[in-house]
């Protein structure tokens, strides 16, 4: 039976010596050797970093579940290689075509009905759907070529914390939890990818993320949930109210620095600010510096970060949207 749905943390994982290599032909054979074998692999992708496992293996998925401390409602992106593989999995309608033909390879998940017993109930949370995407850098697809199954991965960071954009940043959070890091170039996009469920009622966006709303909209219509569910029926559930979260807190909106506080800026507005996301004031500069910088800062020990003002159109929708999470009270 599939196991209920519980936010009481999964039990303690496992020690494992976590080895990291370089994603060359060596690294790329070694990490899909060790998926194939059900183990946990992170790797990288062009949003951030993925950790990796079976997605057709219950106790694979499981790992991922525990290695993160994820609550286990919350259903995985299954990563495939290419749209013919995704088709083995979901069903895809003519809006679905269209913007995995428009998107795919990139950072665009589709969330559609679920057409195959294959990929484990534990990655879909026992949901109807499944979520899937083809990943951009070369190095993924051909890890999971290389592995021959599809691979579930959610982002490589304990639960609720700041999502990876580099291989150290990686290890910083699962060291000793995982089998393997494959170390490839830090994500150039920085945010998730963009999810988008299409079912029998049309396209709906579910988590702002690497492909602008705008964008998706030159190929289909796409409408925007306003209803992010609750903590026991989320809709995305990666829209937990709490999530990306620093140690320290986190102020948004600020155009002036308090005492004591660290200043993340974009475009040059916030007089003293320790970083600026992008001095020029581009938003997808500004989304791929988004999660180093907030990672840095807190690693000061500051106790506030004060983040400028970042506007809500084209890339600014998903980097609004991580850090509304991030400065969420504490249990949101
Ligand atoms: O860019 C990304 O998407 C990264 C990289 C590694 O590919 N992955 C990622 O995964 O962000 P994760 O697990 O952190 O976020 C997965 C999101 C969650 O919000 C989850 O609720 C949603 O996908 N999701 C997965 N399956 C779903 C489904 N069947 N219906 C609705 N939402 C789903
Ligand atoms: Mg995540």
């Amino acid at each position: 039976m599939f196991p209920p749905p519980s936010s009481s943390p999964s039990p303690r994982p496992e020690e494992r010596a976590t080895l990291l290599m370089a994603a060359d032909t060596a690294g790329i054979k070694l990490a899909a050797a060790r998926l194939k074998a059900g183990g946990l692999v992170a790797f990288p992708t062009e949003t951030v970093y993925g950790l990796g496992a079976d997605a057709t293996s219950d106790a694979a998925v499981a790992g991922i579940f525990q290695a993160k401390g994820r609550p286990r409602f919350n259903p995985l992106i299954v990563h495939v290689q290419h749209l013919q593989a995704a088709l083995a999995y979901g069903l895809f309608d003519a809006t679905a075509l269209k913007l995995a033909h428009a998107f795919w390879p990139g950072p665009l998940t589709l969330v559609v009905p679920a057409v195959s017993d294959r990929i484990s109930l534990l990655a879909r949370a026992g949901l109807e759907t499944v979520a899937l995407r083809v990943p951009g850098p070369d190095v993924a697809r051909a890890l999971i070529a290389g592995a021959g199954v599809p691979v579930a991965a959610p982002s490589a960071n304990r639960s609720g914390a700041i999502s990876p954009t580099s291989a150290a940043d990686v290890m910083a959070e699962l060291g000793g939890r995982i089998d393997m890091v494959l170390e490839g170039r830090p994500s150039a996009i920085g945010v998730e990818s963009t999810i988008v469920a299409v079912l029998p009622g049309g396209a709906m966006l579910l988590r702002p993320g690497g492909i602008a709303l705008e964008r998706l909209r030159e190929i289909v219509p796409v409408g925007v949930q306003q209803d992010h569910g609750t903590r026991e029926r989320p809709q995305a559930p990666g829209q937990l109210k709490t999530h990306y979260a620093p140690r320290a807190g986190v102020r948004l909106n600020a155009t002036v620095l308090r005492p004591g506080e660290a200043g993340l800026d974009f475009g040059g507005v916030l007089a003293g600010a320790s970083f600026d996301l992008s001095p020029s004031g581009d938003l997808g500069e500004a989304a791929a510096h988004l999660f180093r910088a907030l990672r840095d800062l807190d690693a000061t020990g500051v106790g506030m970060i004060a983040v400028a003002p970042v506007p809500d159109h084209g890339l600014g929708l998903a980097i609004n949207d991580r850090l509304q999470r991030a400065a969420a009270p504490r249990g949101a």
